[in-house]
């Protein structure tokens, strides 16, 4: 697996990689705003959530149950999760561009009961590792402060209202020519945030040791900036 946006460097200072770790609910910025913080510290971005989406959406095309946990799990084991060289938005599953499939409400409802699977967490928790021990990185998720990166340099924890969050990606479905609908979205966010924190297997929740940012009437630029600010000062 590969995400190559920014380039690896060695933090001179400690004289170790530097981690970022990124985590909070559905629609709290999260990706587009660690995505923004690697692209200035010219580190590299994982999106952990995307991981989960591909196994979903494999999922979902091989017409399997989702309450499957055997089968899902063995998809999860089997399946090749790539990230786009050059687009820095695409997302390969065994080598089909899925990008855009990845991001359909039917994924979006589909995810959060693959990612309860434990199995399926220990696959792609093993993947992200891997890729933290060869450089620096900005991972964002709902368990990376917490489970993945626990030694991370820095952590934080997004965070918005509700009704914010349901609105951005109501807004951004309509950026990009799909329907959508502002009640639905604001209870399928919600349903999530239940499902993502009742879980047993590494629940969404801060670390201890966590900068709690919330974001409700914050512009990306105004959180990517904080978020840096920390970094550099951490
Ligand atoms: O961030 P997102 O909406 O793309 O995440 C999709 C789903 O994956 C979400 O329901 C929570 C789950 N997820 C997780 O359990 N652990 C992560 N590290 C990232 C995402």
């Amino acid at each position: 697996m590969n995400k190559r946006i920014g380039v690896r460097i060695l933090d001179t200072k400690k004289g170790k990689f530097q981690h970022i770790a990124i985590d909070g609910p559905a629609g709290a910025g999260k990706s587009t705003v660690a995505r923004k913080v690697a692209e200035k510290l010219g580190i590299c971005y994982l999106d952990t959530g995307a991981m989960y989406r591909v196994v979903a959406y494999k999922v979902l095309a091989a017409g399997i149950s989702l309450l499957d946990e055997e089968k899902v799990t063995s998809i999860a084991k089997n399946t090749k999760i790539r990230f786009g060289y050059s687009e820095e938005n695409s997302v390969y599953c065994d080598d089909k561009d899925v990008t855009d499939q990845i991001r359909s409400p039917e994924v979006s409802r589909a995810v959060s009961v693959v990612a309860s699977y434990q199995g399926v967490r220990e696959s792609m928790v093993t993947l992200q590792r891997q890729e933290a021990t060869k450089g620096s990185l900005v991972m964002d998720g709902r368990d990376i402060g917490t489970y993945v990166l626990p030694e991370a340099d820095v952590k934080i924890y997004l965070t918005a209202l509700a009704e914010e969050r349901a609105k951005r990606r109501y807004l951004e479905h309509i950026e990009a020519g799909k329907e959508s609908n502002l009640e639905q979205v604001l209870l399928d966010i919600e349903t999530r945030d239940r499902l993502d924190s009742e879980r047993e297997h590494a629940p969404l929740r801060p670390a201890e040791n966590a900068i709690i940012l919330d974001t409700t009437g914050l512009s990306i630029e105004e959180v990517t900036r904080k978020i840096v600010k920390i970094v550099r000062e951490a």
